[in-house]
C-alpha cells in the first residue's frame, strides 16, 4: 500500500453558484464511481436546500505541477505516467477533459502525479451539446473544446498532455 492509499485526511471542495454546483456534481459522480491510484478517493457529497454543495475527497499531500521543481528525468517520467494513466482511464470509457499544470498534484512522499478537478470528465463519445457549461483552458484544451465541436474524444486528453510536455520543456526552471 502506498502513501496515497493510506491517507484518510479529507479535502473539501465547496460550490455555491449554479455553474460551480453543476461541475461539483459531475466531479462527485465521477469520483464516487471510479477508483484509480491516480484519482483522489471519494468520501462524501452533499447539497443543501439553500443551494450550496460540498464534496469531500481524500486529501493529497503535495503541490500542483505549476509550483513544483522537477528534474529533466522527472519531467519525462511524469509525461510517461500521465500517458499510462490515460490509457487506463480511456479503457474504462472516460476522459479527464481538463488536463493542465493546475490540475496535477505531485505527491510529497513519492514522485507520483495525481489528477484532480474531475468536473470536466466525460464519457467518451458524449456530445458536447450535453455539456453546455463546459469550460476550457487556453493553451491546453483541444480546439474542439474551445469551439464546442464534436463529441468527447480521447484525443482531447492526449492533446493536453502534448501541450503539457511542451510547457514543461519551455519552463526549464520548473
Ligand atoms: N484532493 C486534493 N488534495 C489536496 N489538495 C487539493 C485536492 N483537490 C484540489 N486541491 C487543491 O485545490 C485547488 C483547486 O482544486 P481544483 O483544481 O479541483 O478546483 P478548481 O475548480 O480548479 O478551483 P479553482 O477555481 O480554485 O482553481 C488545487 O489547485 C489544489 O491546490
Ligand atoms: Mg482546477
Amino acid at each position: 500500500m502506498n502513501e496515497k492509499q493510506k491517507s484518510n485526511k479529507p479535502f473539501v471542495k465547496f460550490a455555491s453558484t449554479p455553474a460551480e454546483r453543476y461541475f461539483l456534481r459531475r466531479e462527485a459522480s465521477f469520483l464516487r464511481n471510479h477508483t484509480f491510484s491516480f484519482v483522489p478517493r471519494f468520501m462524501s457529497f452533499s447539497e443543501t436546500v439553500s443551494g450550496s454543495a460540498l464534496l469531500v475527497m481524500q486529501h493529497i499531500d503535495g503541490v500542483t505541477l505549476r509550483s513544483c521543481t522537477l528534474t529533466a528525468k522527472e519531467r519525462r517520467d511524469l509525461i510517461a505516467d500521465l500517458r499510462g494513466y490515460l490509457q487506463i482511464l480511456h479503457s474504462q470509457g472516460f476522459i479527464h477533459g481538463d488536463i493542465k499544470p493546475d490540475n496535477i498534484l505531485i505527491h510529497d512522499h513519492a514522485f507520483s502525479p495525481v489528477l484532480i478537478d474531475w468536473g470536466a470528465a466525460q464519457a467518451i463519445g458524449e456530445a458536447t451539446s450535453r455539456h453546455k457549461l463546459r469550460q476550457y483552458s487556453p493553451g491546453f484544451s483541444h480546439p474542439d473544446l474551445i469551439f464546442g465541436r464534436s463529441s468527447a474524444s480521447i484525443w482531447w486528453d492526449f492533446y493536453a498532455v502534448d501541450r503539457l510536455a511542451e510547457w514543461l520543456e519551455s519552463n526549464p526552471a520548473i
